[in-house]
């Protein structure tokens, strides 16, 4: 499959998805502060209510929208409805940036291929919701952060990028997630604006960027 840059009225656009704090948004909100980054945030989308990700996208008068499963009759429904407040932007890609739900087959089914998730860890190590807490439970002297395009299993996408960072005989959760955090807003802003601008391919599991 072939994303090549797009070049429509939406040209750079992208939606972000988001449930909690919202730093690895707030690190795309500033590189978009500078033109050559060639990216724009159209709106910011959110499962839940009350998160400092909405505030951090209102502060920067980025349209906001809440999709909340609890709304819904049906899973399917909410995957819907999520996907219908995506279109209306017309997004070049979509960015989960901490977005603690499993998109559906709708939204695959419209996005798929140019949906990108991060993850803090070097998959497929510690896949799912616990991933730094595993890491350290494990023992692992090396874990790191993950780019990968969605697909409909859990963390499982073609890898776009990845960046390690070392694990302290004195870490907590806290403070190993921290500190893969920082790699992780690093690897997002710099992959997502190469993607946005130049477009990429993904061959089975191979994803490049021209
Ligand atoms: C990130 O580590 C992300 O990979 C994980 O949750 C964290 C979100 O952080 N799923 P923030 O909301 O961007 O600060």
């Amino acid at each position: 499959m072939t994303t090549t840059p797009d070049t429509g009225s939406n040209a750079g656009s992208i939606v972000v998805l988001v449930s909690g704090s919202g730093t690895n948004l707030q690190a795309l909100i500033d590189a978009t502060a500078d033109p050559a980054y060639g990216v724009r945030i159209a709106a910011v989308g959110a499962d839940r209510d009350d998160i400092e990700a909405l505030s951090r996208a209102r502060r920067a008068q980025i349209p906001t929208f809440v999709c909340r499963v609890a709304d819904f009759a049906t899973r399917a429904e909410w995957d819907f409805a999520l996907t219908s407040q995506v279109a209306a932007y017309s997004p070049s890609l979509v960015v989960l940036a901490g977005f603690m739900k499993l998109t559906g087959e709708a939204f695959l089914g419209q996005f798929g291929g140019r949906t990108v998730n991060t993850h803090p860890a070097l998959l497929p190590s510690f896949p799912g919701m616990r991933a730094p807490e595993e890491a350290l439970d494990y023992g692992v002297k090396v874990t790191g952060c993950t780019l990968f395009v969605v697909d409909s299993g859990v963390d499982t996408g073609p890898v776009v990028a990845q960046s390690a960072v070392g694990v302290d005989d004195d870490d907590t959760v806290q403070t190993l997630h921290e500190r893969i955090k920082t790699a992780e807003r690093r690897m997002l802003v710099d992959y997502v604006g190469r993607m946005v601008r130049e477009g990429f391919t993904v061959t089975e599991r191979k994803v490049t960027i021209p």
